[in-house]
């Protein structure tokens, strides 16, 4: 793998990810929040309806790291319902390391669903690994499952910035990763949430009408910073900054 940009020169995903302590940044009343997602050429965060096939190995490696460096993931329903999550971090080397840089065992997994409208078979709940909160607009119970579950419910919609205090506040989370889907990621950057993007551009197309990375309206255009460009066999990975709000903004 090669570094473009900073400071061109070779490096692998461990190296990029050695320094990266997004648990160290808390914001005032939200934790540090980065989201990551995979695309295509053409700009489609889904082939076949799931997003595994668009990015390599290497991907995944990234994602794997990314998911040792936050106290929590926060998915939509509809990412579930796609990609039917198990256990997120299943290395036990892993958990371990997580361990000894201060982070829980197991990150929290956060859903936000409207309707509780849930696989409720994937092993992300048959298991009895890991704890999962759902935010949800339901009034509905769900069913019982192997893992932990606690429930969160907002009047009508997920209110995604008391969701954040919340998470913040009441179970003392840090830094959140937002592993998508796409609109949930519109939401959260157009109340300025997404302290970092990381973006795999896979060198494929995917055609068709599935999803970008983001399905909604901004209150207008995002300028982000780019942090670091990486490159391995024409696939690139991005991670972009969201500039802290300066005083005249
Ligand atoms: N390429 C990538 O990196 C990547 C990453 C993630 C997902 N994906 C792909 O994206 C597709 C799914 O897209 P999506 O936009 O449907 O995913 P999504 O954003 O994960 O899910 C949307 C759903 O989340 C719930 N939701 C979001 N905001 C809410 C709010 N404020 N209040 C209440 N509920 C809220 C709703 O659930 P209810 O339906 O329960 O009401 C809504 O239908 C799949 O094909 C998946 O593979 C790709």
């Amino acid at each position: 793998m090669q570094r473009l940009f900073p400071d061109p020169g070779p490096t692998t995903v461990e190296a990029q990810l050695g320094a990266y302590r997004p648990w160290l940044e808390p914001r005032p009343e939200r934790p540090f929040v980065a989201a990551n997602f995979a695309a295509t050429l053409d700009g489609r965060a889904a082939i076949g309806g799931v997003s595994g096939p668009i990015g390599s190995e290497t991907d995944t490696a990234m994602l794997a790291g990314l998911r040792t460096r936050f106290d929590a993931v926060m998915i939509g329903a509809g990412t579930m319902r796609a990609e039917r999550y198990g256990r997120l971090v299943p290395s036990q080397e892993k958990r371990e390391r997580r361990e000894r840089a201060g982070l829980p065992h197991d990150p929290l997994m956060v859903i936000v669903s409207g309707g509780l409208d849930l696989p409720w078979e994937a092993p992300l709940f048959t298991a009895g690994r890991g704890r999962v909160l759902i935010f949800t607009a339901s009034e509905q119970e769900p069913p019982e499952t192997a893992t932990t579950l606690r429930v969160v419910r907002h009047p009508g919609r997920v209110d995604l910035a008391a969701a954040l205090r919340h998470l913040r506040e009441e179970r003392g989370i840090r830094a959140l990763l937002c592993e998508g889907g796409p609109r949930l990621h519109a939401q959260l950057q157009a109340a300025g949430f997404v302290d970092d993007l990381f973006l795999t551009v896979a060198p494929k197309l995917a055609g068709g009408l599935a999803p970008h990375i983001l399905e909604g309206e901004l209150p207008g255009r995002i300028e982000l910073a780019p942090a670091w460009l990486l490159e391995e066999d024409g696939e690139l990975f991005g991670r972009y900054r969201r500039p802290p709000p300066g005083p005249d903004r």
